[in-house]
């Protein structure tokens, strides 16, 4: 898969261009405030629907324009494709259109499943960028929505699981926040839960299992002192991933959470919400040492930014080795996101890759199989 044309519309200050795209590495180079990092959210928003810096869509759309679209050509051996992504204010209301090969997709799980299924496309986005900092800092969210989307893309029947215990949980809260919730239906809720989340937190951890090895092994190249932490899910005990370790059984995870579930269920009623589930795992980095600190806690600027990348380079690694995708790599603002070394050594790394990768830069750099000028929402 190669992304050979972008093409953007009303994009934030980029009002229309058309790019021609390499192989290998792509450098995007621009004072501040040129539309850098708006082109790169250009290309992750047709990855993922989303935004790498924004939750609300429609700052995308230029000021004073209607809608925004990008789309993006893909070839493969000869055999071309292409996503389209629109998304529209009509009626104040944002309203956001995918389509696969000129099809509209019904949602977005459809769009997901379709870019990742089609040979000729296969298109999955990995983001390094300043916020992504926020990754380890910020909320469990984030860290869940990381691991959805990798799960997402790495599994085709994990993104049916996730819209199926999303859906389970959903309909709990809004039960428990009844009156008189029926116990009846509780029941059988919570027993759907126990078994999706039970495969969740499954194909979590198996995820994590795959992943910690590969992290541990580019964290030792970015930053060959720096002591490695182990990956683990929070769930709401820590299983912890780097080391030697069994994935539990389906059957585990469900008394597991069957156990939860009874332990919550009272304070469930009194708080009227789902408090026990997969949507409130997270995802930890702990280091070792007195009581297993994370690296939130103890992880120097440096270290968590090396500990990020290796994470970023570990998932792309993960699809080049057990899946066809090859993940394209978005590294925005480049220069300020780690030091000299590490980015003589990333850009090494990249080089003799075969990965598609776009970075965006104040500075000119070497290794570049396409260079781009940023000026003033102009791409060149
Ligand atoms: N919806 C929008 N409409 C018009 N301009 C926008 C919109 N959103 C952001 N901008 C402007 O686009 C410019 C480019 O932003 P950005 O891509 O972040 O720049 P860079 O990464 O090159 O520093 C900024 O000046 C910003 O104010
Ligand atoms: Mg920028």
């Amino acid at each position: 898969m190669k992304l050979k044309t972008v093409e953007l519309r009303e994009f934030r200050n980029i009002q229309h261009s058309f790019i021609e795209l390499g192989h290998g590495i792509n450098t995007f180079v621009g004072k501040n405030g040129q539309g850098k990092t708006s082109l790169l959210e250009a290309i992750h928003l047709l990855g993922n629907l989303r935004s790498f810096r924004e939750s609300d869509l429609s700052v995308l759309i230029r000021q004073g324009a209607e809608a925004t679209q990008v789309h993006g050509v893909f070839d493969t051996d000869g055999l071309r494709s292409d996503l389209r992504v629109e998304l529209g204010k009509p009626r104040g209301r944002l309203e956001k259109r995918a389509s696969v090969n000129g099809k509209l997709a019904r949602s977005s799980a459809d769009y997901f499943s379709q870019k990742l299924a089609h040979p000729a496309i296969q298109f999955h986005t990995v983001a390094l960028n300043p916020s992504s900092t926020e990754l380890i800092h910020g909320e469990p969210s984030l860290r869940r929505r990381m691991l959805n989307q990798m799960l997402s893309a790495f599994d085709s029947e994990g993104l049916s699981v996730l819209t199926q215990v999303q859906r389970v949980i959903d309909h709990k809260s809004a039960l428990l926040k009844e009156p008189n919730p029926d116990s009846e239906l509780l029941h059988i809720l919570n027993l759907q839960l126990i078994q999706l989340g039970a495969e969740v937190r499954q194909k979590r951890l198996f995820l994590l299992m795959k992943i910690a090895p590969i992290f541990q092994h580019f964290l030792g190249i970015i930053a060959p002192n720096q002591r490695v932490p182990k990956l683990g899910l929070k769930a709401p005990y820590l299983i912890q991933m780097t080391g030697h370790f069994d994935l539990p059984s389906v059957q585990d995870l469900e008394d597991q959470l069957h156990a939860q579930l009874a332990e919550k269920s009272g304070l469930e009623r009194i708080r009227q919400t789902a408090l026990v589930g997969p949507h409130r795992d997270d995802l930890v980095f702990s280091v070792d040492g007195p009581g297993d600190l994370s690296l939130a806690e103890v992880g120097s600027q440096g270290e968590i930014r090396s500990a990020l990348l290796a994470l970023k380079l570990a998932e792309i690694e993960l699809f080049r080795k057990e899946t066809p995708i090859r993940p394209v790599f978005l590294i925005d603002d480049f220069s300020s996101e780690l030091d000299e070394d590490r980015r003589n050594t990333l850009l090494n790394y990249l080089n003799q890759s075969d990965l598609q990768v776009f970075v965006s830069s104040t500075e000119d750099f070497p290794f570049a199989a396409r260079k781009f000028q940023v000026v003033e929402g102009e791409i060149v």
